[in-house]
């Protein structure tokens, strides 16, 4: 039970309008293992890439590392508490792989279950429900070792593992997501190198893409046939992909773009094969002797949901002249011979333009282009810089302003047809941003890193308000 009560008014809502959600809309919040528990040596858990990659000079901003991050680990009920406090219906949290198979492979560990276990049992007492990820990018260093995604066989461990953890943890978890964004593991880990396990090898980030893909196929088989009662997805990063001009070249950059960052996970999941323009592009890159005959069936296996991460739209030039990086996907992306443009809109601290109309684009994409599926925004929010006045309150009033023009733009998909069920925000607390360390903050409860203390945000005390009477 947490100590900290979440009190005073709601910041000011920032349209008048009222919008309404549908009865039982999913209203959550979301995190990940290795951006807040820490504890990385307690309980038999083993080392996974993010921790040798952390520890690696220069690859995170500022040196900072998750050993210790938002010490979720020993703090559990406290961020419960919080989640409870925000009348959050739902948790979107990930189990940490080196927690439960510390090498990859094997048993499951005791203790490290032992952790999820308290933690579910903990947001059940409290009336929040589980939404568990299997893996959100802490890759066992073992399974590295010995080739990581771009090794077939990593898709396997994969299945292996959720299908343990589905037999032990199924009992009190409804819903259940294998993966979450696999288009970045594969590339900023294997292409871009700026993501563990920070390789840069293009060829190795389109097999590591594959065996993602691969492996949440066989991980959905193997849980369906023990267990064919839960809701089993995936979740993807979506964006529109804009041509910044009329140019055959421009539109031709976009295509490209899409094709690499949307469709090569869209179309599998949701259509049963990768899209041809997507196999020509990259075959300068890989022979595709990796896909094997029946793979894409496995990819496309039935799913009860789609998950979405909304963040922003890509405006995209063919780039003619001298290469030119961008900051994400560097340097592959760039010698493409795309270039993204900046069109100069209002960002967040993450350098993204707020774009609330592209979460619009993205959902009505999916439900126009693809078959039927219900679909969640898994996570959705924004990184800026939070001060804390003299009265302790942090007036984040452009987070609340970000979370409530995507809110309304979610509204209005819904109304027009989209199977839209849910909405988690990014984040519960500030926590370890990947290669940004703790220099960027996304939560809606505050992190003092020195002291652990937890300050619920302007945005936090809005946000139980939308929550508890499901309304703008
Ligand atoms: C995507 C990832 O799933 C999450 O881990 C990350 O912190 C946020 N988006 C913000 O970059």
């Amino acid at each position: 039970m947490t100590d900290i009560e979440i009190t005073g008014g709601p910041a000011a809502a920032v349209h008048d309008e009222p919008v309404r959600f549908p009865a039982g809309f999913v209203w959550g919040a979301a995190s990940a293992s290795y951006q807040i528990e820490g504890a990385i040596s307690e309980d038999g858990r083993g080392p996974s890439i993010w921790d040798t990659f952390a520890h690696t000079p220069g690859a995170i901003f500022g040196g900072d590392t998750g050993d210790v991050a938002c010490d979720h680990y020993h703090r559990y009920r406290e961020d419960v508490g919080l989640l409870a406090d925000l009348g959050a219906t739902h948790y979107r949290f990930s189990l940490a792989w080196p927690r439960l198979q510390p090498g990859g492979r094997g048993p499951l560990n005791t203790a490290g279950l032992g952790f999820y276990d308290r933690l579910i049992d903990e947001l059940l007492e409290r009336n929040v429900q589980p939404w568990v990820t299997l893996y959100h990018w802490d890759l066992p260093q073992e399974l590295e070792d010995a080739g990581g995604w771009p090794a077939r066989d990593t898709a396997h461990r994969f299945a292996e593992y959720a299908e343990l953890v589905y037999v032990r943890l199924g009992d009190r978890i409804a819903d259940w997501t294998t993966l979450n964004e696999p288009w970045c593991s594969a590339y900023l880990g294997y292409a871009g190198g700026v993501h563990a396990p920070g390789r840069r090898d293009p060829a190795d980030a389109v097999r590591a893409a594959h065996h993602l893909m691969l492996g949440h196929g066989l991980a959905v088989q193997a849980m369906r046939a023990h267990d064919a009662s839960k809701r089993v997805g995936v979740t993807v990063n979506l964006y529109p992909v804009d041509p910044v001009g009329d140019s055959e070249a421009d539109q031709d950059a976009a295509r490209r773009i899409d094709a690499l960052m949307n469709r090569q996970f869209l179309d599998p999941v949701l259509r049963g094969a990768y899209p041809d323009d997507l196999l020509r592009d990259l075959a300068t890159v890989s022979n595709f002797a990796h896909i094997q005959d029946g793979d894409e069936a496995v990819i496309a296996q039935p799913l009860d949901f789609l998950g979405v991460n909304y963040y922003t739209r890509h405006v995209v030039r063919a780039s003619g002249g001298p290469r030119q990086a961008h900051d994400s996907v560097s340097p592959w992306v760039a010698s493409n011979d795309v270039e993204f443009v900046s069109r100069g809109v209002p960002a967040t601290d993450m350098g993204w333009e707020i774009d609330p109309q592209g979460l619009h684009d993205v959902l009505t994409r999916v439900h126009r282009e693809y078959r039927p599926i219900p679909l969640y925004v898994t996570e959705n929010g924004a990184a800026f810089t939070d001060e804390i006045g003299p009265d302790g309150v942090i007036a984040d009033q452009r987070r609340v302003d970000y979370l409530d023009s995507h809110f309304r733009v979610a509204a209005r998909a819904i109304l027009d047809g989209v199977d839209l069920r849910g909405y988690f925000v990014w984040s519960l607390t500030d926590n370890f941003e990947w290669a940004w360390g703790y220099s960027r903050r996304f939560g809606l409860v505050h992190i003092d890193y020195g002291t652990q203390q937890r300050t619920p945000k302007q945005s936090a005390h809005w946000f139980a308000q939308v929550t508890r009477r499901n309304c703008l």
